[in-house]
């Protein structure tokens, strides 16, 4: 089942602004993709020039993802997912990866960005045993998240509330806490909270090359230390190996492993 019932009718009329950089399609580019503007693939190879590791970063964030969504729903059981900062279509989506082993996984997808709002159709594609809804919100606004992910199916069951590059759009650590702290207070005991974000004091080629980007006049991304970035999981159980760079979190046989990897993350559950 397919749940369009929070997707806005103005989906196909939204307002995309071409002169400024997105994350979402900028990491498009990265990604190899064709949904981006001219802007967002001048920023990302200028992006590049300074921080070739840019496209493996990306790459390797992905794939955590991908092995994350799998642990929560083959070992933790998890069969609703909300994936707040989705980002735009790309091989292996969340629904995708959680309905492959569990066909009725259900999966709310929320982002602010017009752009991502006209390809909410490839998001809504769910299994028919599942189902996946679209909320065009600010994650600055949790409240307004939550009453509308309510209306979705299954809202009191155990969730696993995706942060994955999101969580350095939000400028204050104070606030990025707070609104991690009020979606994880929402959904019952067993829920899990999974975050993947860049991580700052690791690289400097990668700082330098995110923060000519934020000059640059893209919509700016805020870089965490690894300390700040495990104090969103305060009172969760994390799940080994902990918060670690994304590439080690329980890398599949033969994966790349970098030496330096400045994106660090991990799932923890609530207890
Ligand atoms: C770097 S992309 C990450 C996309 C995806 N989660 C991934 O890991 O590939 C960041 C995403 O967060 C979205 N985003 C940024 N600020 C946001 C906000 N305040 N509210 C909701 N979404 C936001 C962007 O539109 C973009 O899709």
């Amino acid at each position: 089942m397919t749940d369009p019932a929070t997707t806005p009718a103005s989906a196909a009329h939204p307002r995309i602004d071409t002169s400024v950089p997105h994350s979402a399609r900028i990491r498009n580019h990265w990604l190899g993709g064709k949904d981006n503007c001219p802007v967002d693939a001048r920023a990302g190879d200028a992006y590049a020039a300074v921080f070739p590791g840019i496209v493996t970063l990306a790459r390797g964030s992905r794939a955590f993802l991908r092995r994350t969504l799998t642990y929560l729903v083959r070992e933790a059981g998890i069969r609703r997912f909300l994936d707040v900062g989705t980002g735009l279509p790309t091989a292996g989506n969340t629904h995708e990866v959680a309905q492959r082993p569990a066909p009725e996984s259900r999966i709310v997808y929320v982002d602010n960005d017009p752009m991502v709002l006209t390809h909410a159709r490839t998001l809504l594609r769910s299994s028919a045993e599942g189902a996946t809804a679209y909320i065009d919100a600010d994650a600055t606004d949790p409240d307004r998240i939550l009453a509308a992910a309510t209306k979705t199916p299954d809202p009191t069951r155990p969730t696993g509330l995706v942060l994955s590059d999101i969580l350095g759009h939000v400028v204050g650590h104070d606030q990025a806490r707070s609104l991690v702290d009020r979606l994880m207070a929402a959904p019952p005991a067993g829920s899990h909270l999974c975050v993947n974000d860049g991580s700052s004091g690791v690289d400097p080629v990668f700082e330098r090359a995110q923060g000519a980007c934020n000059n640059s006049g893209a919509v700016p991304y805020h870089l965490r230390t690894v300390e700040e970035i495990t104090s969103f999981f305060d009172g969760l159980r994390l799940v080994d190996p902990g918060v670690v760079p994304v590439t080690r979190w329980r890398p599949e046989p033969g994966s790349p492993a970098p030496e330096v990897v400045a994106e660090h993350g991990g799932p923890a559950r609530e207890p």
